[in-house]
């Protein structure tokens, strides 16, 4: 069976007294129901990892290579050390701003896979994309150029996060068929290239303005397992009200 999840997708905020404030209010959710992980700006992970929480945590970003010239930059093994366990991979800020491609999103995915640190693989296409009708096939362009070159037991390391770039910090949301309609196409073009049995297996979660108010309605199609949270992950009250909505 696979997993209800919620991620707390933290950005460029915080300070770091507020960080570790949230880190424990975020630790004594009630996690019977989901499995919930935060992704705190990456300076602040060894205060988090140092506190010893109940709390899985990972970073937002990385560069794919082992060590080197890349002024700058942190490598997966560097935040391994620091205790990380999971990634974000292909966030559409990363794609839109810091240009980050399908190309070099497979080479994340491999560089975290290698590491055995588990992925969250975020997917979502543009306004004009879904008012040209062609959001599937965007989807699956996404998927098929970062990750189909895996194997089923890689794809284990795999959840999907669903987020419509429309809908990110801007308050609008899917509706639920719409993204019911999406996390089902993508369980089927997983189940196409893969097998049913693993495609059933992969959490999916959804993104994009998903807030106390929305979440249960979301949470209750059948395809949506879980939420990847940005601006209600920053309120621990709210987060927590998100965790009940399963
Ligand atoms: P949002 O962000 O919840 O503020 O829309 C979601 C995300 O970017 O992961």
């Amino acid at each position: 069976m696979r997993k209800n999840i919620l991620a707390g997708n933290w950005k460029m905020n915080l300070s770091e007294n507020e960080a570790i404030q949230l880190a424990k209010e975020v630790s004594e959710i009630n996690m019977s129901n989901v499995e919930v992980i935060i992704f705190p700006p990456v300076i602040y992970i060894p205060s988090i990892a140092k506190l010893g929480l109940n709390l899985k945590f990972g970073a937002q970003n990385f560069y794919p290579k082992d060590k080197g010239a890349f002024t700058g930059e942190i490598s997966i093994n560097q935040l391994k050390d620091a205790g990380i366990s999971y990634v974000l991979i292909g966030h559409s800020e990363r794609r839109t701003i810091l240009k980050e491609d399908n190309e070099f999103l497979k080479e994340k995915v491999n560089a975290a896979l290698e590491l055995d640190i588990h992925v969250i693989f975020c997917c979502g296409e543009e306004l004009k994309i879904r008012e040209q009708g062609v959001e599937n096939e965007f989807v699956k362009s996404q998927l098929e150029e970062s990750l189909f070159h895996l194997t089923g037991d890689q794809l284990k390391n795999i959840t999907i996060a669903y987020e419509p770039i429309w809908a990110i910090g801007t308050g609008l949301t899917a509706s639920k068929e719409q993204a019911e309609a999406m996390h089902l196409y993508i369980r089927e073009t997983l189940a196409q290239k893969y097998t049913k049995d693993l495609a059933a297996e992969i959490s999916i979660l959804y993104g994009g303005s998903c807030n106390p108010s929305n979440a249960s309605e979301l949470f209750a199609c059948p395809n949506v397992d879980g939420g990847l949270i940005g601006g209600a992950a920053l309120k621990s009250t709210d987060f927590n009200s998100i965790a009940n909505s399963f």
